[in-house]
């Protein structure tokens, strides 16, 4: 049991704690998943990048999954080996892919024909052959929210199935790029098989195609978006979700690639906050906390559900109410008509499942300094980030006057 009450104490509000024991069982068990499989795990760094974390998953044997070149050295940094590094993302510049290619990891994961064509150009200019593998974009729906769905026509991610086909042709013959990899990843916060399994389907009838064509492709990249119980949602098996994905891969020599943030982190994950006023009108209870919508904008953003729960509470006298942030906005809340009971300034509230995307998602927004960061492994607690403080802020402008 994590005695929250403790860690206010220790180190104040508002706290995200992240449980390591937690990570390391999820890591596990996917990787367990797995084990009918040559598989590696390349941990989505958007999630949650804090070096600690990172490290963490070094130490379990994890890879990476970045979208910049900032994660990618993040990844190195915390000692993810530069054989298990992905660099995907839409937009790419000339700097971040060659770096990219001059740190020699596993793969660039190209999204678009243009940018097949500017690799190929900065690899000639190295003087380097660049590992790529490309995005396909199955036009699956995830059934998952608008704005984290990615598999779909309309979306902007990857390059349909036909066009990339034609690339990996012409990248099997291509001086500077050697074709390793085909990727997709339709969405995040998946709950149903059946997309998964259907893109799975299309991407390795693809892989085949280019197999007979002699485009020696070995790892097969299936995206993260292993959905959480974030309220009530049916969550998928890990087994049926291997089971559907080796499914489609009867007879094919290749290893799986699994990019997963949420799964490992999300739940395993809290955010801390103390309650500064309740505050009431004709028609609404609020609760003012010292947290905001720069710390965790997730509700705020796509209204999203986070469980709340009073820390240290007999549950008693419970009403509807709001739990708000003081950021100048409307949409600076955390939940809205959830039950709590009466609650003082000074008490706790716990915001569950935070671990991913709630401080890569942070801001400076209205001069707030980004929260602490507090890690417990084998119920012993670490700080892992420090509170930023006003000084950190302003670090970097320059007085004109
Ligand atoms: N791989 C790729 C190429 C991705 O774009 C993503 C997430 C992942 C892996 C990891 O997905 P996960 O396993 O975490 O679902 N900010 C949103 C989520 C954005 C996800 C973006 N891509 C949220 O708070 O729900």
């Amino acid at each position: 049991m994590i005695d929250f009450k403790n860690l206010a104490k220790k180190y104040n509000t508002p706290l995200y704690i992240y449980d390591f024991d937690g990570i390391e069982k999820n890591y596990t068990q996917l990787k367990e998943a797995f084990k009918a499989r040559k598989s590696l795990i390349c941990y989505a760094v958007k999630a949650n990048s804090n070096l600690s974390v990172l490290k963490h998953l070094a130490n379990l044997g994890s890879g990476a999954d970045c979208v910049s070149i900032g994660e990618v050295k993040r990844a190195m940094k915390a000692g993810i080996p530069k054989y298990k590094i992905i660099f995907s993302g839409v937009g790419k510049r000339d700097e971040e892919i060659e770096e990219a290619i001059l740190r020699d990891i596993l793969m660039i994961n190209i999204e678009s024909e243009a940018e097949y064509h500017r690799i190929e150009l900065i690899a000639a200019k190295l003087d380097k052959v660049a590992r790529i593998s490309i995005r396909v974009n199955p036009n699956i729906d995830a059934h998952t929210h608008p704005y984290i769905s990615t598999g779909l026509n309309e979306n902007k991610f990857g390059i349909d199935i036909s066009k990339a086909k034609k690339l990996y042709i012409l990248a099997k013959d291509s001086k500077y790029l050697e074709p390793v990899g085909i990727h997709f990843h339709i969405g995040s916060q998946l709950t149903d098989l059946k997309p998964i399994a259907e893109a799975s389907e299309i991407v390795a009838s693809m892989l085949k195609s280019l197999k007979v064509l002699g485009v020696d492709i070995r790892f097969f990249d299936v995206g993260g978006g292993i959905g959480i119980k974030y309220q009530d949602e049916k969550t998928i098996k890990l087994y049926d979700y291997a089971q559907s994905i080796f499914g489609a891969l009867k007879g094919l020599d290749v290893s799986v690639i699994c990019e997963p943030g949420r799964y490992i982190i999300g739940n395993n994950g809290y955010f801390l906050t103390t309650v500064l006023y309740e505050k009431s009108n004709n028609f609404k209870r609020f609760i003012v906390v010292d947290a905001g919508m720069n710390d965790l904008i997730r509700p705020a953003l796509y209204k999203t559900y986070h469980k709340i729960e009073a820390v240290c509470s007999n549950n008693v006298n419970v009403s509807k109410c709001d739990v708000v942030g003081p950021v100048c906005e409307s949409s600076d809340f955390f939940a809205k008509n959830i039950d709590l009971p009466i609650l003082s300034h000074g008490d706790l509230l716990l915001i569950k499942s935070a671990g991913a995307y709630g401080f890569t998602m942070s801001s400076n927004y209205n001069s707030r300094g980004r929260a602490c960061e507090v890690a417990i492994k084998d119920d012993m607690d670490m700080m892992i980030r420090k509170r930023e403080s006003f000084e950190d802020m302003i670090r970097l402008e320059k007085e004109f006057l």
